[in-house]
């Protein structure tokens, strides 16, 4: 009984503690939070969730899940940075947070801030490509192929290394709306895949080999588009069972 009772206390201490920090819904940190607990991020723990506005839905669903949630306000970044310490965080996770990272806080966690983006990076990136603008930019642009990204925050907007990339076809009868309704569902996957590499401090490896997710959605038109990136050198995951 002891015996049980100090090792889960030592799986407990071991976990690796994630703060995910958010501005809107939350569905993003939802998709973290239940991969950490059905076991698909064994070895990690959604400590803390920060958010840089009052009211969004997803402070409630860290509330739901009873995890620590506060507001602290983009122009407050000595908040953030002594927060996060207070908290023993270890890796951080950007989902739908719309601000910059203080680069204090870029510095002490560098190689440990991975963001979700989306669109396929470095399209479609930058300041000012948020939310459905960024899916407004890609029809404009008349591109074939979108999707998700993650990848390590850095000083700027959307430049850091890819992680984990995501493809989405554009169809033709599709709106910004459609689009970022589809873009928004392999964001998930695409998010997890990172966050799990860095909870398991596997992030290097990913930085030096990119993964790409095809999913099942268009997978014959989209080996075209494959097939390009592995010429660029690039590691190809070819079907997304759902892991
Ligand atoms: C996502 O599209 C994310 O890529 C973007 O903002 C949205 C956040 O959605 N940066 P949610 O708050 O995770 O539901």
């Amino acid at each position: 009984m002891l015996l049980r009772h100090v090792e889960r206390e030592s799986r407990t201490l071991s976990l690796f503690k994630l703060a995910v920090l958010i501005s809107g819904s939350g569905s993003n940190l939802q998709a973290v939070i239940d991969a950490v607990s059905n076991g698909t991020i064994p070895n990690a723990k959604v400590e803390l969730v920060i958010s840089s506005r009052s009211g969004v839905f997803g402070l409630e669903r860290a509330k739901k899940h009873g995890i620590s949630n506060m507001v602290i306000d983009r122009k407050d970044p000595e908040k953030l940075s002594k927060t996060l310490e207070e908290y023993d965080i270890e890796g951080i996770v950007l989902a739908g947070y719309l601000s910059i990272i203080p680069p204090d806080v870029v510095k002490a966690y560098s190689g440990k801030i991975v963001n979700i983006h989306p669109a396929l990076l470095p399209m479609f990136g930058g300041k000012g490509f948020y939310g459905i603008r960024v899916h407004q930019a890609v029809l404009t642009a008349g591109v074939k192929y979108t999707g998700a990204t993650a990848h390590l925050a850095d000083r700027e907007y959307d430049t850091g290394d890819v992680l984990v990339r995501s493809v989405v076809p554009v169809l033709a009868d599709d709106t910004a709306e459609t689009l970022q309704k589809r873009v928004l569902k392999v964001e998930y996957k695409t998010l997890v895949r990172a966050v799990k590499a860095l909870a398991e401090n596997r992030i290097e490896e990913l930085v030096k080999k990119p993964v790409t997710i095809i999913n099942d959605e268009d997978k014959e038109g989209v080996m075209e588009f494959a097939k390009g990136l592995v010429e660029l050198g690039k590691t190809l995951t070819e079907a997304d069972n759902g892991d």
